[in-house]
This record gives structure tokens, C-alpha cells and sequence, in this order.
């Protein structure tokens, strides 16, 4: 809680794009969040560098997500909108954090574990204490809620515990966090493996759609999405592609699935696949037209920013003075 207002806390990293499987997941959730919650959403750029980052490019994707946040209508005077990297406490509170978590722990972290494999010729320090940076950014602003997907539950798990074990010794510090799971918003499927969920950062262009992507990419991406055997239009379980394309339309419609099965029964699936397309270029409209705005204006971003990053220090030091003093270390008078 902060100022009697429940904290809601979400970070992302910037890599890759930022896709319509994270709008409809994550992104449009955020934007219907209840008035009386403190809202902190930042650009986990931190946490990018644990793989290894081109720092021009890095540079651009992370103010490109940063105006993507905006553009989706997140409003930087309701939330609190920034870059980890402009706020330090992160990194101090993780240095605390990291004297109350165990090497063991750490290296049990299953996505820590796939990582290592994926990267094998760079397992760096970061890479294993990614966990311990994400619950200081958790605990850092006393944070109730924090919405997360399965790939990133047992990092709260850590992250509740470290609080834990903190508290156990020094006293009520730290909120422990709950997972915070929404209502709607289905899981979005690749397009060329309805099998896999839609990723970010897939080597295959063809199998996400980018939410400020122009609309003839996207017609294309969909026109060529892998479907099922069969030619109806109905979601069930041996039909996972026909099933993800009608939650992508449901989701950008508002139609629900059912009555989107009978607007294309008998249609086939070609007619369908050019709808879905349609429904996304229209939905996603208004969102690359803002952030066409927005990423040619960077003095207004950096002015956000900066602005965000404040209004972040000013919970942040409070946490970490507290943290500070508790564990012994002599304030600076
Ligand atoms: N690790 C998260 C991811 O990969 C991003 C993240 C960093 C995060 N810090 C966080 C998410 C704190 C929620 C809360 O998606």
C-alpha cells in the first residue's frame, strides 16, 4: 500500500516487439485497472542486459516500448511510467536482497536454467540473480499486486519468500506480494505454431504482429497463419490455430467467440483469416497513429520520463533508507 492506495506493479523487458499477445495479455488489462490503485509499470532495460545487447539498437527498442506504453493509453499522470536504469534504488535494494537469497535458490529458477542453456557461452552473474532484481523492483514500492504470466510466477514465488525471511527478522518491511491474475485476456498463440505461445522475440517475423505494425504487414501475417484440417470456423481443441485466430478477433472485437462462429459459419477459413486481419488493422489504428506522434517528439518523452522516474525515487529512497537502517549500515547524516 502506499498513501492508502494498493500498489499494482509490472515491468517489461525491451527486446524484441511488443506484441498483440502482450497488448491482449497484459497491456489493455492495465489500461481498465480501478482508479484507487497506484499503478507503476517500468522498462525492465536492466534486466535486457543479461543477454548480450547491440547498444544502439538496445537504445532505440527501449524508448520505442516506452512510447509503445503511452500509445496504448497508459497515462503517465495516473501511473507511474519509467526506465529501471533511471531509478538506482533498484540496484541498491537488490544488493540487500542478494545477502538474503541463496545460491541454491537461485540456480533452481527453471527460466534461469533455460537461459543457461540457450546462452551457454554467456552465464553471467546477471543472468542467475535476474530473480533477486525483479523482487527489489516488487519490493521497492510496498507492491500488493504484480500481474504476471506462468514464465514468471516462480520469481514472485522468490520474491515472496525473500520478503519473508527479510520480515522474519527485522520486522513488518516489506509487503508481501500476491500474483495478480486477470480476468480476460487469452493467451495468443504464434501464427505459424498455434502450438506455441507468441513470442516476442521468435526468429520467425511471420509468427507475432508487432502492435505498431502497418497494416498491409499484418493482412500479409495473417493470410498466411497456419490453420487446421477442416474449413469451420469453431474453436475447440483439434483446432488450436482456428481457436487462437478466434480469440484474437474476439479480443479486438469484443465480439465473444460464439457469436463469432456463427458471423463465419459456412464462410471457410480464407474469408475468416481476412477478417481477423481487418479487425486487428482497425483495433491497432489509433495506437500506431499516437505512436507515430510520440517517438518523433523525444523531448516530450525524456520530459515524461524524467518525470516518471521522480515520482518512482520518491517511494524508492524511503524503502531503501528503511532497508538500509534496519540491516545496521550508518545513515549518511
Ligand atoms: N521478468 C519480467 C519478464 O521477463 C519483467 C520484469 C522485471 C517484471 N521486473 C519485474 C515483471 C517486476 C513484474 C514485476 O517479463
Amino acid at each position: 500500500m502506499y498513501n492508502n492506495q494498493k500498489v499494482l506493479l509490472s515491468g517489461i523487458q525491451p527486446t524484441g516487439v511488443m506484441t498483440i499477445g502482450n497488448y491482449i495479455g497484459a497491456v489493455k488489462n492495465w489500461l481498465t485497472m480501478p482508479d484507487d490503485c497506484l499503478s507503476i509499470y517500468f522498462i525492465a532495460d536492466l534486466h535486457a542486459l543479461t543477454i548480450k545487447q547491440d547498444p544502439t539498437l538496445f537504445r532505440q527498442t527501449a524508448l520505442s516500448f516506452y512510447a509503445q506504453y503511452l500509445a496504448a493509453g497508459l497515462d503517465p499522470k495516473k501511473s507511474i511510467l519509467y526506465f529501471q536504469s533511471h531509478v538506482p534504488e533498484h540496484t541498491q535494494l537488490q544488493w540487500a536482497m542478494n545477502c538474503f537469497t541463496y545460491i541454491g535458490e537461485a540456480q533452481r529458477m527453471t527460466q534461469f536454467k533455460d537461459k543457461s542453456l540457450k546462452h551457454a557461452d554467456n552465464i553471467n552473474m546477471g543472468l542467475m540473480d535476474y530473480p533477486v532484481l525483479m523482487a527489489a523492483d516488487i519490493l521497492l514500492y510496498n507492491t500488493d499486486l504484480v500481474p504476471v504470466g506462468v514464465d514468471q510466477k516462480q520469481h514472485l514465488e522468490l520474491t515472496r519468500d525473500i520478503a519473508l525471511r527479510f520480515n522474519n527478522r527485522f520486522g513488518d518491511v516489506f509487503t508481501v506480494p500476491e500474483p495478480y491474475i486477470t480476468k480476460n485476456g487469452a493467451k495468443i498463440f504464434s501464427l505459424s505454431d498455434p502450438l506455441a505461445k507468441m513470442s516476442k522475440s521468435d526468429v520467425d517475423p511471420n509468427a507475432y504482429v508487432s502492435v505498431i505494425e502497418d497494416a498491409d504487414s499484418i493482412m500479409r501475417k495473417f493470410k498466411r497463419a497456419v490453420t487446421d484440417s477442416g474449413n469451420e470456423v469453431v474453436a475447440s481443441e483439434n483446432k488450436p490455430g482456428i481457436t487462437n485466430l478466434l480469440n484474437i478477433y474476439s479480443e479486438m472485437t469484443g465480439k465473444s467467440i460464439a457469436d463469432a462462429e456463427l458471423e463465419f459459419e459456412g464462410r471457410g477459413y480464407g474469408v475468416f483469416k481476412q477478417a481477423v486481419g481487418e479487425a486487428v488493422v482497425e483495433k491497432l489504428r489509433p495506437m500506431r497513429e499516437n505512436y507515430n506522434k510520440l517517438i518523433s517528439d523525444k523531448a516530450y518523452l525524456a520530459e515524461v520520463a524524467k518525470d516518471g522516474a521522480e515520482r518512482a525515487r520518491s517511494i524508492a529512497f524511503k524503502t531503501v533508507r528503511k532497508v538500509y537502517k534496519k540491516l545496521g549500515l550508518v545513515p549518511m547524516s
